[in-house]
């Protein structure tokens, strides 16, 4: 057949190569409303949950007794199941139904029935929703620190400017597993550099990344994994046990935690047992808040490749960030991994969390161009700032980035560049030249620094490791290196472990290391001319964008 040109075109744009497929639901490729999810129900006998759902107790593999025991409320199941999932899913969007009303309301509810109540919302009533829900008032955003090389030069120069530009939390993790140490290391120093109060972690395998928690070189971890089926969960080697030992492992030492999960885990690992994404997902969410965290980082994340090949798949992304501030958890809403070519759908698609705001709006905006993100490529990168700064001003919304000026970024690049030189130094390391410190100073990627001696790095590491070299030698190092100030705010980050108030849900700290949480700064939107607005200095940063006309030169 003879195609029209137009066709031709058409084939050609970046969004014709991106991978879609049918709904198939026996294989788990459904978003929302699966023909074999379960309908709600429970049933209570003396205190204890003897139906989840359709299932008896007998029946119930080892999420639904994890979920049964640990993570509905029982006191209050029988009224909010009379409630119909309809009118449950018109309290959420009413600003006449507090954000508390909602949260007592859903604690008594079965996954199955959460499931039906976000099928209720189209994306603009989970926006609404969204926007009431989030447990902290005001919204924030994490950034990735990595590179191909992992550089801690890099690593520690672009955490600061990262820190400059507004991220609160910003996570690192390897190309070589055995650089892990050096990496948190630079990140932690880097990032006090840019702005006081981030907080920091460095994602790699369980063991270590607690032991890195334990000395003090991370301050919050959050790839703790479930999944919404128990083979899944299985192949994991896990179980909800075991992960709620863990995060209670992490909590003790005073390390703020979150869970992991997403749509599409089950679908990729072949295990999806003919349920929806949705469907799944908040099964991880009932296990994340049954373990006790304070909340979890989903979206799909790294799965989101399979959420955005099916119909209603972002719609799904955003419904699964909503049921998580539904049950009271921070939400920390993806738009990390990268899933298509499309411009315009990979901004429609962050649009959904940006506009009402989420606790992090990006659980990992790639902070480095996107060749040197080692957690594959992110939704945006370090391209983008200038969009994303126009995106906020356009809009009058907080997306928790600010416009920097070169100047300020050279200066916390080089003092972060300088301070892990000294610290290098005076823990006997391999030498950090003032040529690595000044290209990196400068450096938009690995590609513009100087490298490194990769095999005395790993040397050294393991050598730094056996010393038993903590937080505190960081601290005596930069204090004794005449980086007095940057000392001081790694103290203040290693006391933050001891006082603990971070540990409560949404946590953040500001510049004077004061948290900011769910708990003493919570959401109080209640409809127009409450809750979080942008507005005073914060706007005005907001608007100062640099290639401006200022009408002060006419
Ligand atoms: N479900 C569970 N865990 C996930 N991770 C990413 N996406 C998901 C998901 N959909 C976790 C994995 C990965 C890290 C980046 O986050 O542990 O290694
Ligand atoms: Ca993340």
């Amino acid at each position: 057949m003879k195609q029209s040109i137009r066709a031709k075109v058409l084939k050609e744009r970046p969004v014709n190569q991106d991978g879609f497929i049918n709904e198939w639901p026996e294989m788990g490729f459904i978003a929302m409303s699966g023909p074999y999810d379960p309908k709600p129900s429970v049933r209570i006998v003396n205190g204890c949950i003897t139906e989840l759902d359709g299932k008896k107790r007998e029946e119930f593999d080892f999420i639904d007794q994890f979920i049964a025991d640990h993570a509905i409320q029982i006191s209050q199941a029988e009224a909010s199941m009379q409630l119909t999932s309809l009118e449950i899913a018109r309290k959420i969007v009413d600003i006449n139904t507090s954000r508390k009303e909602v949260l007592k309301i859903v604690s008594g509810i079965t996954p199955a029935k959460m499931s039906e109540v976000i099928n209720y919302l189209n994306v603009v009533e989970m926006m609404m929703g969204m926007q009431k829900m989030r447990a902290r008032k005001t919204p924030s955003i994490q950034a990735h620190i990595t590179n191909l090389k992992d550089d801690p030069v890099q690593i520690a120069a672009d955490a600061a400017e990262g820190a400059l530009r507004g991220f609160r939390e910003e996570e690192t993790t390897v190309g070589v597993t055995r650089y892990a140490p050096f990496n948190a290391i630079a990140l932690l120093i880097g990032s006090q550099a840019g702005r006081k109060g981030v907080l920091t972690q460095c994602a790699v395998e369980e063991a270590t990344e607690l032991e890195l928690g334990i000395r003090g070189f991370t301050t919050y971890a959050e790839t703790i994994s479930v999944y919404g089926t128990e083979k899944v969960f299985i192949d994991g080697d896990d179980t909800p046990y075991s992960k709620a030992f863990l995060n209670a492992a992490y909590a003790s030492r005073g390390l703020k935690t979150r869970f992991t999960s997403g749509a599409g885990s089950e679908v990729l690992m072949g295990a999806a047992e003919k349920k929806s994404m949705l469907y799944l997902e908040v099964r991880c969410l009932y296990v994340t808040k049954g373990a006790g965290s304070q909340g979890v980082q989903n979206g799909s994340v790294s799965c989101i490749g399979v959420a955005a090949s099916v119909p209603a798949g972002i719609r799904e992304v955003m419904g699964e960030n909503l049921a998580a501030a539904l049950l009271g958890l921070e939400c920390a809403s993806s738009n990390d991994q990268s899933f298509t070519n499309s411009d315009l759908r990979r901004s429609a698609r962050t649009m959904l969390q940006f506009l009402p705001g989420t606790d992090f709006i990006f659980s990992g905006y790639a902070a480095e161009p996107n060749y040197d993100n080692l957690f594959a490529g992110s939704n945006f990168d370090a391209e983008d700032f200038d969009d994303y700064n126009v995106l906020q001003r356009d809009m009058q919304v907080d997306g928790g980035l600010r416009p920097v000026n070169d100047e300020e970024v050279i200066r916390v690049r080089r003092t972060a560049a300088k301070a892990i030189q000294a610290v290098f130094l005076y823990l006997g390391l391999p030498k950090i030249t003032d040529e690595q410190v000044e290209a990196a100073t400068y450096a938009h990627g690995s590609h513009d620094t100087e490298s490194r001696d990769a095999a005395a790095d790993l040397i050294a590491i393991e050598d730094m490791w056996k010393r038993g070299i903590t937080g505190v030698d960081l601290v005596k190092a930069l204090a004794e290196s005449g980086f007095e100030e940057l000392a001081e705010s790694i103290l203040n980050m290693l006391k933050q472990r001891v006082i603990g108030d971070y540990l409560q849900t949404s946590a953040i700290l500001d510049e004077t290391f004061k948290v900011c949480s769910g708990v003493n700064q919570p959401n109080d939107y209640a409809g127009p001319g409450t809750g979080y607005r942008l507005e005073g200095n914060r706007w005005e940063e907001i608007k100062a964008i640099p290639h401006i006309i200022d009408p002060d030169n006419f």
